[in-house]
């Protein structure tokens, strides 16, 4: 039985997100320049998209630049806007075969204009597919989003529209980046850190957290088939007892 098979797809987590971590000292290993790792993680970025959509997975979410990864030297900045760029470029056509979605998140006014402008054609050229929705967060910080939302809810408090005791955990959540998706059942992080690193804190809530030492340039199908067994042998309780649930 391989380990693919093991996956019980009655029970697939909808919404997969991925800290995608270690590229730089993969390089570095390798004596090469980090950008080289950022380069080799494309591949890895191709196998969880292709692995979570043929498993019938709705939504992957990746950590491809955080907000903090501006403080990174320059030219390690503009080599991932590159990369990010063309690889989206060179994958739409593919991501419309494959009828998958491609979804942004974050401070997207931050990016360069370039890669802002070609994001956003590629958004909208996969607009009507809808097997997956690839999310890329860019820019991105949960504490940013967090108080983005806040901003937009007082600002409607201000104006009349909205009352302070109608809003709600519900409400809320309408409001942030990720309004129209499931919360993540599932968030892995490669490279053997144990941290969330100001990822989707809100939406991880109830999450199950895997980690797995690999790093990222490595990270293949079989990892994401492996996160997947362990997350289905986990007992999900949200605050109740083991029996209740069994009840
Ligand atoms: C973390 O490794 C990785 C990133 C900051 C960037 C991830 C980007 C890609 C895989 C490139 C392409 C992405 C897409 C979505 C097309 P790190 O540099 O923090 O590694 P380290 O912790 O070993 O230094």
């Amino acid at each position: 039985m391989t380990l693919k098979d093991k996956i019980d797809l009655e029970r697939l987590p909808r919404h997969i997100a991925i800290i995608m971590d270690g590229n730089g000292r993969w390089a570095k290993m390798r004596g090469k320049p980090r950008t080289f790792g950022h380069k080799s993680g494309v591949k890895s970025v191709r196998e969880s998209t292709e692995a979570a959509a043929e498993l019938g997975v709705e939504y992957l979410t990746l950590y491809a630049f955080s907000t903090e990864n501006w403080k990174r030297p320059k030219f390690e900045i503009d080599a991932l806007m590159h990369l990010l760029l063309q690889t989206i470029n060179k994958e739409t056509e593919t991501l419309n075969k494959n009828n998958i979605r491609l979804n942004a998140i974050g401070n997207l006014d931050n990016l360069p204009s370039n890669i802002h402008k070609g994001l956003m054609r590629i958004i909208d050229d996969t607009a009507g597919n809808d097997r997956m929705t690839l999310t890329l967060a860019l820019s991105y910080s949960s504490r940013w989003e967090i108080v983005e939302t806040l901003k937009k809810l007082a600002l409607q408090v201000k104006n009349k529209q909205l009352n302070v005791e109608d809003l709600d955990q519900e409400m809320f959540a309408s409001y942030l980046d990720t309004a129209n998706m499931p919360d993540p059942e599932l968030l892995i992080r490669t490279s053997g850190e144990y941290r969330i690193s100001n990822f989707l804190l809100w939406q991880i809530a109830y999450a199950e957290l895997y980690f797995t030492p690999k790093l990222w340039p490595d990270f293949r199908k079989e990892d994401l088939y492996e996160a997947i067994v362990d997350y289905q042998g986990r007992e999900r309780r949200f605050g109740k007892t083991s029996e209740q649930l069994k009840a």
